[in-house]
């Protein structure tokens, strides 16, 4: 298979359209049997629930060259459980979980020629989502749906790859107690691009959001999880029921454990403690682990002591492992590499 003729080593992370995606249709109460197609472009009815109320939700997993060569992606069941938790809460039919892994192994395998070289700094993003696309006036669920994947090929997702980020304390709250922010609705995303672009324009890297009810605990970020070492080596990660259940936070927790042999806690994290933290990580599948070197609250700075140069050490051993078992360097637990060719 010969591979696109695109300069890998400065993919940043964008859009670009590759050869065929995966769509299935729900009507009449069941899903048909789905499809690759070729058009990149969705012809639906201008009042479809997507477009008036927001009914969509989405995933988002990666493709990777091994060492050896082969096409794999990470535990793709994972987001195939969380789509599903997301379709529940907001009334929309859930696309069964192997079929949803079919989906994505055959739309990487027919995008092949765009899953990124090993060691060439790049990845394979794959975009699962569904959309209410039957109109609705009043105010309740589409009867029909669209469930898609498409893929695109990524670098890193934020500018300067691993340097370490600044992150705002935001003033704006992303999830409501017993709201959505556990399952990954496209609402969720609309409501944070004002505060993005706040914290963008005032020369931040991202926000932290505070937890809603008491602003007094640390959540998340727009679009990853935290991690916090201590100084005695502990990672410790946010719990709340506000955050998303991050899948690399989660693979993250066993490295460090099973791997490193570190003691981890997910707990609540009141935001007096995180200058008593020696490093602090943003987790995700498009963030992987990125630094943060500095949070600032209202003008007060809080820098870890990992600094702004590089990743602290204990980020730097989680971030070669994971990205070692993703790549095939390092053996994955049972039943967490999805070989795809
Ligand atoms: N938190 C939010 C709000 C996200 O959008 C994401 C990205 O999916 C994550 C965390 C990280 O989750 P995952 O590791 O499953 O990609
Ligand atoms: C991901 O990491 O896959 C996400 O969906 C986060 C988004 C901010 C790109």
């Amino acid at each position: 298979m010969e591979k696109k003729n695109i300069d890998w080593a400065n993919l940043g992370f964008g859009y670009q359209e590759t050869d065929k995606r995966f769509v299935a249709n729900y009507k009449d109460g069941a899903w048909d049997e789905g499809a690759l197609v070729s058009d990149a472009t969705i012809a639906i009815n201008e009042c479809a629930g997507v477009f008036q109320y927001a009914q969509t939700c989405f995933e988002g997993l990666k493709a990777y060259t091994t060492q050896d060569g082969r096409i794999v992606t990470f535990r793709p069941d994972l987001n195939a459980q969380r789509m599903e938790d997301s379709c529940k809460r907001l009334e929309m039919p859930v696309f069964p979980k192997e079929r949803f892994v079919q989906a994505v192994i055959d739309t990487v395998a027919a995008n092949e020629a765009y899953v990124p070289p090993y060691g060439s700094g790049a990845t394979l993003y794959i975009r699962p989502y569904m959309f209410g696309s039957s109109p609705v006036i009043g105010v309740k669920p589409a009867d029909d749906y669209q469930f898609r994947i498409f893929t695109t090929p990524v670098g890193p997702y934020f500018k300067g790859g691993v340097k370490p980020l600044t992150i705002k304390v935001s003033d704006f709250d992303r999830a409501a107690p017993h709201g959505t922010g556990h399952i990954k609705a496209g609402l969720n995303y609309a409501m944070s691009l004002h505060a993005i672009i706040t914290a963008h324009n005032e020369g931040y890297d991202e926000n932290m959001y505070l937890d809603a009810a008491t602003r007094t605990n640390v959540e998340e970020t727009g679009g990853a999880n935290f991690l916090f070492v201590t100084k005695d080596n502990k990672v410790v990660t946010p719990k709340s029921d506000s955050i998303l259940p991050s899948i690399t936070r989660r693979s993250l927790m066993v490295v460090a454990k099973e791997y490193l042999g570190l003691e981890v806690e997910e707990r609540v994290v009141p935001f007096e403690e995180i200058k008593d933290f020696a490093e602090c990580g943003l987790c995700g599948t498009a963030a992987v682990i990125s630094p943060v070197g500095k949070v600032v609250d209202h003008g007060k700075e809080i820098v870890f002591p990992s600094g702004m140069n590089e990743m602290g050490p204990i980020t730097k051993k989680l971030y070669d492992t994971l990205t070692g078992i993703q790549m095939g360097r390092i053996e994955a637990p049972e039943g967490w590499i999805q070989v795809i060719k």
